[in-house]
């Protein structure tokens, strides 16, 4: 019987969490890092604040306990980000995250010339403008001289594990979001490889989540007190991670999740591919599939219009003051697109827009549009997944967003959805745990760990009344993103 720890590497913040061997949170710790936004649409960070934060958090997180029972760690983290490294291990250059929008060309180059449909069938997937592949391209073309020193690529959570454990070593679900991956058979695509200008060299071993990559360095077990046989697995990308977390495993299963972004994610026992690649077509890190579609912008939204609009971080306070009778009855409408929008428009160009303001608007009517904006482009990826006849009527809810009640109220109404809330939000860490108890072997599965571990703390309904006045203001919301999609694009060529 063993301790373990559950690491979610978020955009905003790295979370720890310390898990006693019946899966019972013991303590949480978390440590902030900054985004640069170096240019309108790109999103950066330095990996090695990843690693201090890590190093931070798991101080305090084992400040205080014995820390030689740690048996394993597992690590959910932001997908898609395209760290380099030199021949040395060094840094090439900072990270270009999941919501980095500068590969529109790279990404024009590879859905148009080399093809959506061998995209598709190389990958399950075709390109989007925050994955892996297309920034490699991006790399070769506008930084060569770095690009000529790249021996190893990997990802968010990767960089982390490979200093935990010196293990140059990816997950499958993770990996799945690089566009490099042969999605259906688990291995990497020896044509994508050809087309990036890369190596199969350059890339990470491919593990399950839940399969052990090696144990911590000395190094490492000295500074934090823990033994040097501390085990690490692969881990997950955040997405799948929160899906463990929360339980999304088996056939069907949804999870909503809010946090920096949105995504919808449908667990499958069978590998299937959206017609239109507009959800993507990923592993799990249960052994099995997903499809899942991301908004780039979700809790984000609210932070941006709190703190950089109204300069408040109280954010809880400002959502406190929207009135219940004003839910469904909201003149305004936001497009939450500050960083261009990802499934299913996939469009670099577009950006948020307020509309139907009047000299009488008020603050509270501007954040219910935001919250609400954000659950339309929410909708948006469930009405894709019921749209290839998956019948979705319940689904978890996870991330900072889930927290706030008047949210899951308008989710559930807008959605049509009963919202399942998890005993935790805190899905990727929590997920990680999971992995990480399965690879110690303290359970025989993730199906089985998750079924056990995961809880349900109550549940909320849509009524017909509010469900009515949401599926009329949809209606209009869908219309917004068509009548100003030439507009996007004419402001880029300005
Ligand atoms: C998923 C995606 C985001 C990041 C956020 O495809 O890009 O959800 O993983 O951390």
């Amino acid at each position: 019987m063993g301790y373990y720890i559950g690491v979610d590497l978020g955009t905003s913040s790295l979370k720890l969490m310390l898990v006693d061997p019946m899966g019972g949170i013991l303590k949480t710790t978390s440590r902030s890092y900054d985004v640069k936004y170096p240019r309108s649409g790109w999103s950066e960070q330095s990996p090695e604040d990843w690693w201090s934060a890590f190093l931070d958090g798991a101080d305090e997180l084992l400040d205080g306990f014995d820390s030689s029972l740690i048996k394993a760690i597992g690590v959910g983290g932001q997908m898609h980000g395209l760290v380099a490294l030199d021949e040395n291990d060094r840094v090439l250059r900072p990270a270009i995250l999941w919501n980095d929008g500068r590969t529109f060309k790279e990404v024009e180059y590879l859905n148009c010339e080399i093809g959506k449909d061998k995209l598709s069938g190389n990958t399950a997937n075709i390109a989007f403008a925050g994955f892996t592949a297309p920034k490699i391209l991006w790399m070769k073309k506008n930084e060569p001289e770095l690009f000529v020193k790249i021996k190893k690529i990997m990802l968010p959570k990767d960089y982390l594990n490979y200093k935990l454990t010196g293990s140059f070593a990816t997950d499958l679900s993770d990996a799945s979001g690089m566009l490099l991956l042969d999605v259906k058979n688990r291995c990497w695509s020896k044509e994508m490889i050809d087309i990036c200008g890369i190596t199969e060299d350059m890339l990470p071993k491919l593990y399950e989540s839940y399969e052990v990559i090696g144990t911590v360095k000395d190094s490492v077990s000295s500074k934090l007190g823990i033994k040097s046989d501390v085990i690490v697995v692969a881990g997950a990308g955040d997405n799948a991670a929160a899906a463990v977390g929360t339980g999304t495993v088996g056939n069907g299963k949804c999870n909503i999740s809010l946090g920096t972004s949105g995504t919808v994610f449908i667990s499958a026992d069978e590998f299937s591919v959206d017609t239109n690649n507009a959800l993507h077509s990923f592993c799990h890190s249960d052994g099995r599939y997903h499809l899942m579609g991301c908004i780039l912008s979700a809790a984000s939204c609210n932070k941006w219009l709190c703190e950089n609009v109204f300069k408040t971080k109280d954010i809880g306070a400002e959502i406190a003051n929207i009135k219940e009778e004003m839910l469904g009855n909201n003149e305004v409408y936001f497009l939450p697109y500050l960083m261009g929008e990802r499934s299913p428009v996939n469009d670099t160009d577009a950006r948020g827009v307020f509309i139907g303001m009047t000299p009488a608007t008020t603050r509270e009517e501007m954040l219910l549009a935001v919250i609400e904006g954000v659950t339309f482009a929410i909708r948006d990826n469930l009405e894709v997944a019921r749209s290839l006849g998956l019948e979705i009527t319940t689904s978890k809810l996870c991330g900072g967003g889930a927290r706030s009640e008047l949210w899951q109220k308008i989710l559930a109404n807008a959605l049509g959805l009963t919202l399942e809330l998890p005993s935790t939000e805190e899905g990727p860490g929590y997920g990680g745990a999971i992995l990480a108890m399965v690879g110690a072997g303290e359970y025989g599965s993730v199906k089985e760990a998750a079924s056990e571990l995961a809880e349900v703390r109550g549940t909320v309904c849509p009524t017909s009344d509010l469900t009515e006045k949401y599926e009329k203001k949809y209606k209009i919301y869908k219309q917004i993103y068509p009548a100003l999609k030439c507009v996007f694009k004419n402001m880029r060529s300005i």
